[in-house]
């Protein structure tokens, strides 16, 4: 689908995606380049790396691939110092990178909790702390008129309750008040701006598949109403919003991206 934003309203940006070879992240990766972005994505895996980074190349777009873990802060700083090496600066951060498994919790080990905090939250957090010299108004590479932004990919899993999800879904609080805790803080000594999207069931992606494997056929329209599948374009959509000029005011907010489903009630 066309975009509804001129292309050039990333024009001159920097970004650094983790998770940005696949899924959700991919989708930002491509659509954070096409409206004039750089990008650099960091990921586990090279194979995945180096595919996305030829097809956002052949679209035009200044790419460049680094492979590290979230969870290692040796990697978190390699891959921030190497963007800023290969571009000069960094304007965005996006925290895309997260783990993910149905186990209900009695079959969860506490190291599995623990996997899956590691990359959501302190992941988001190891970032955002490597980043904030580069980020923060006056950093090396940016004027003195503005800091960067951060922004972090959340769910809306605990909002309510989730079956077999208590991992992921205290790991999305955590993400959601790192998003808060650091907008106060960070917005207020260094201009940067922090924001989350929560996206809801977004169709082609590894979340779907994993987490709603039988789910979407049957009944659920009766027990969600508002059940619609979203794209990865509504959730890269709502990521220039909040990343353009458009979202200068927009601060400390986590914006949910799902149709409405999470308030979804049956209508008996
Ligand atoms: C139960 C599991 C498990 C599973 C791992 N563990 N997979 N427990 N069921 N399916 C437990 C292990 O037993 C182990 O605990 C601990 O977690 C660490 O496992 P490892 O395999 O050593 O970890 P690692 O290789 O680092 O892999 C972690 C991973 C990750 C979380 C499984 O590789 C992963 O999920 N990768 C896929 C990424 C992904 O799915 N991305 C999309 C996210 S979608 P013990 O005690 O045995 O040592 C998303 C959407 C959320 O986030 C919102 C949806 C609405």
């Amino acid at each position: 689908m066309e975009s509804p934003f001129k292309s050039d309203i990333l024009k001159g940006k920097v970004a650094l995606l983790t998770g940005g070879g696949s899924g959700i992240g991919f989708e930002l990766s491509t659509q954070f380049g096409k409206h004039g972005a750089s990008v650099a994505i960091m990921g586990r895996r090279r194979s995945v790396l180096d595919s996305a980074v030829s097809a956002l190349q052949s679209l035009g777009i200044r790419a460049v691939g680094f492979q590290g873990d979230v969870r290692k802060e040796e990697d978190a700083k390699w891959v921030v110092e190497s963007t800023i090496q290969h571009f000069g600066k960094l304007d965005i951060l996006v925290n895309a990178a997260a783990g993910n498994f149905l186990v209900s919790p009695e079959d969860l080990s506490p190291n599995g909790f623990r996997t899956v905090l590691d990359i959501d939250s302190v992941g988001t957090f190891t970032m955002c702390h490597e980043a904030l010299k580069y980020l923060k108004k006056g950093g090396p590479g940016r004027d003195s008129s503005a800091g960067g932004l951060i922004l972090n990919i959340s769910a809306t899993l605990h909002y309510t309750a989730s079956w077999y999800q208590i991992h992921v879904s205290a790991a999305k609080a955590a993400v959601d008040a790192v998003t808060r805790n650091l907008a106060l803080e960070w917005g207020s000594d260094y201009d940067i701006r922090v924001n989350g999207i929560a996206p809801g069931p977004i169709g082609d992606t590894t979340g779907m598949s994993k987490l709603a494997p039988d789910e979407i056929s049957g009944n659920i329209k009766e027990r969600e109403p508002l059940f619609k599948l979203g794209e990865k374009w509504d959730i890269a959509m709502a990521a220039l919003y909040l990343a353009s000029d458009a979202g200068k005011y927009i601060n400390g907010t986590t914006l949910v991206v799902d149709g409405g489903l999470w308030l979804s009630r049956p209508r008996h």
